[in-house]
C-alpha cells in the first residue's frame, strides 16, 4: 500500500556540489530524509518502471536512510532498485552500476571524507543516468521543490533484508540486493593488466593500502589481496565501520599520517596508498616520496597508455582550476587539449560524456577517467600499479623522471577550517575589490600577470559558472588561488592554493613549504588571512 503523508518544507535543504550534507541529527529530524528524497523524485521526469541504484559508504544512518529511499522510490513508481549488500557501495561503484545497468539514476548516501557516527556528517546525493552527480539544473529544481513540498509518498512495507543477496518486492518494484564488488572488479579487469600486476606482487613488491575503516575495505581485500595476490595484511583498516573507527576518513597527510610515516620509515613498502570514506579519493606515496595529487594526475595521464584500457591514447586532460598546471604540460606535449574547470567533479562529466577528456583530476586527491562519472580511488591505485608493473621502476624514479621531462610544479594547499563565515566572506570580497589594482604590481621577484575571479564557460552545454575562486597569476607561472569550501558543514573553510613552477632539474629536490615560502607569505599579505580569519596558521597543510 502507498501512503501519502502531508509534510511541510524544511529550511536549508540546498544540495551543494556533493549533494545535501549535514550533521546526522539534522537528517534524523522528522520527515527530513523523506522530504528531500521526495523532492529529488519530484524534480525528475520519466522514471516510471525504470531502475534506480542505491548505495552508501556505510556510515551511521546509512541503513535507516536506505530503507526510506527504497520505500519512497517504490511508491513513486521505480520498477527496479539495485542496492549493494549491507547497503555499502563505493561512490565510483555506484556510478558504474548506473551505467552498466542503464539505470535512470542513483542515490549515493555519503559525506565522503567527513567524519561519521551519531554526531558526524551524513549526505544524500542524486546521480543521473550518465553515472555522474546531477547537473545544477536538476539540483536547483530539487532545492526549489524542497521549499514548496507538501506531501511525500511511501510504501507501507516491511524493511528489505539488505544482508542477503537476492530479489524481493516492495509494491510492484523489484529490489535486488547485489554483490557490489563483482561488477566493479570486472570493470577494473578490463582496464588494467591484472597478469602484469600479479607478476609484480609475485616478484616481492610490497604495498600497504589503508581503507580507513571505510567503504573500500571489501574492494581492496578482494581485488588486491584476492585477484592480484598481494600478501595478506596489505589492506589496513579493511572493515567498514559506521564511525570509521572514530577517525576522519580523509586520505591526506594529516588524517593518514600513519601511512605517510610508514612510507618514509626504514622498512617502507614499495608503495603506499589510501582512500576516503566513500572510495572516490586516493593518496599515493612511494617509498620516501609523497606524490601530490596534482602530480599524480599529470603522471597518470602521461603513462595511461601503458594500461590496456588506455592503450589507444587519451583524448584530453581536465583538471580543476586550483589543481596545479602540471597536467597542462603533459597535454601540451602530447598535443591534446587540456581543460580547466571549477572545483567539483560534476564539471568533468560533460567533458567525459562528449569524449573531449579521458583523464580528470583534482588537487584534493580525486582522480578518474571516462570509465565512470565519479573520481575513483582504487582505480588510481590500480593504474599506478599497472604503470609500476610495466616500467619496473620505483615510484620516486618515475616521479623524478617526470619532473626532468616536464619541470616541477611545487604545490601546496593551506586550509583554514571552520573559521567564522563573516570574516571569510569579507576576505573574499576584499580580494575581489583589489583584483584590478593588483595587475602589473611587483612583490619582490614576483610580478602579477593577471588576477581574476575564475569563471567557466562549459564547452559542451554552454552554461556559465562565475565566482569560482580568486586567481592571482604571476609572470613566472606561479599562482595563488583562494576559494571558500563548498562542502563544509560548520562555519567557513578558506582554502589557499600555492604553486610555483621550476624548470631547472637541479632544483627539483627542495622541501615544498620552503620552495613556496615567498608565495606563502605573499598569500597572507594580499588577503590579510590572519586578520580576517583570526587564525595564526592553517589547520591543514597538504
Ligand atoms: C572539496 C574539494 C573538491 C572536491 C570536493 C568533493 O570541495 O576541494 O576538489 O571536488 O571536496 O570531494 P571544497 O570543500 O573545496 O568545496
Ligand atoms: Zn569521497
Amino acid at each position: 500500500m502507498i501512503r501519502t503523508i502531508a509534510t511541510k518544507p524544511i529550511e536549508g535543504q540546498k544540495p551543494g556540489t556533493s549533494g545535501l550534507r549535514k550533521k546526522v541529527p539534522v537528517f534524523q529530524a522528522e520527515h527530513y530524509v523523506e522530504n528531500f528524497v521526495q523532492s529529488i523524485f519530484d524534480a525528475l521526469e520519466g522514471f516510471q518502471g525504470k531502475t534506480l541504484v542505491i548505495g552508501g559508504d556505510g556510515r551511521y544512518y546509512n541503513r535507516e536512510t536506505i530503507q526510506k529511499v527504497i520505500k519512497i522510490a517504490a511508491a513513486n513508481g521505480f520498477g527496479r532498485i539495485l542496492v549493494g549488500k549491507g547497503g555499502v557501495v563505493s561512490t565510483p561503484a555506484v556510478s558504474n552500476l548506473i551505467r552498466q545497468n542503464g539505470a535512470f539514476g542513483g542515490i549515493v548516501l555519503s559525506a565522503s571524507h567527513n567524519p561519521g557516527g551519531p554526531h558526524g556528517d551524513f549526505g544524500i546525493k542524486y546521480n543521473a543516468g550518465n553515472g555522474g552527480p546531477a547537473p545544477e539544473k536538476i539540483t536547483d529544481a530539487i532545492y526549489a521543490r524542497t521549499k514548496t513540498i507538501n506531501e511525500f509518498r511511501i510504501a507501507d512495507a516491511p524493511d528489505v533484508d539488505l544482508e542477503t543477496i537476492g530479489t524481493s518486492k516492495v509494491l510492484d518494484c523489484t529490489i535486488e540486493v547485489i554483490d557490489a564488488v563483482k561488477d566493479y572488479q570486472a570493470l577494473m579487469e578490463k582496464l588494467f593488466d591484472f597478469d602484469k600486476i600479479r607478476a609484480l606482487f609475485a616478484s616481492g613488491f610490497k604495498m600497504k593500502f589503508d581503507a580507513m575503516s571505510a567503504v573500500t575495505g571489501p574492494y581492496a581485500h578482494q581485488i588486491l589481496e584476492g585477484a592480484l595476490g598481494a600478501e595478506a595484511g596489505t589492506v589496513l583498516n579493511g572493515t567498514p565501520l559506521p564511525d570509521f573507527g572514530g577517525h576522519h576518513p580523509d586520505p591526506n597527510l594529516v588524517h593518514a599520517k600513519h601511512i605517510y610515516d610508514l612510507a618514509m620509515g626504514a622498512n617502507a613498502p614499495d608503495f603506499c596508498a589510501a582512500s576516503d570514506g566513500d572510495g572516490d579519493r586516493n593518496l599515493i606515496i612511494g617509498r620516501g616520496l609523497f606524490v601530490t595529487p596534482s602530480d599524480s594526475v599529470a603522471l597518470l595521464a602521461a603513462n595511461a597508455h601503458l594500461a590496456p584500457g588506455y592503450a589507444n591514447g587519451i583524448a584530453g586532460i581536465a583538471r580543476s582550476m586550483p589543481t596545479s598546471a602540471a597536467a597542462d604540460r603533459v597535454a601540451a606535449k602530447m598535443g591534446i587539449n587540456s581543460y580547466e574547470t571549477p572545483t567539483g567533479w560534476k564539471f568533468f562529466g560533460n567533458l567525459l560524456d562528449a569524449g573531449l577528456a579521458t583523464i580528470c583530476g583534482e588537487e584534493s586527491a580525486g582522480t578518474g577517467s571516462n570509465h565512470v562519472r565519479e573520481k575513483d580511488g582504487l582505480w588510481a591505485v590500480l593504474l599506478w600499479l599497472n604503470i609500476l608493473a610495466v616500467r619496473k621502476q620505483s615510484v620516486a624514479d618515475i616521479v623524478r623522471e617526470h619532473w626532468a621531462t616536464y619541470g616541477r610544479n611545487y604545490y601546496s594547499r593551506h586550509d583554514y577550517e571552520e573559521v567564522e563565515s563573516e570574516g571569510a566572506n569579507a576576505l573574499v570580497q576584499h580580494l575581489r575589490d583589489s583584483l584590478v589594482s593588483l595587475k602589473g604590481k611587483s612583490f619582490g621577484a614576483l610580478t602579477v600577470a593577471d588576477a581574476d575571479d575564475f569563471a567557466y564557460h562549459d564547452p559542451v552545454d554552454g552554461s556559465d559558472s562565475a565566482h569560482q575562486g580568486i586567481r592571482i597569476l604571476f609572470t613566472d607561472g606561479s599562482r595563488i588561488v583562494y576559494r571558500l569550501s563548498g562542502t563544509g558543514t560548520a562555519g567557513a573553510t578558506l582554502r589557499v592554493y600555492i604553486e610555483r613552477y621550476e624548470g631547472d632539474a637541479a632544483k627539483h629536490d627542495l622541501e615544498t613549504q620552503g620552495a613556496l615560502s615567498d608565495l606563502i607569505a605573499l598569500a597572507d599579505e594580499l588577503a590579510q588571512i590572519k586578520a580576517y580569519t583570526k587564525r595564526d596558521a592553517p589547520t591543514v597543510i597538504t
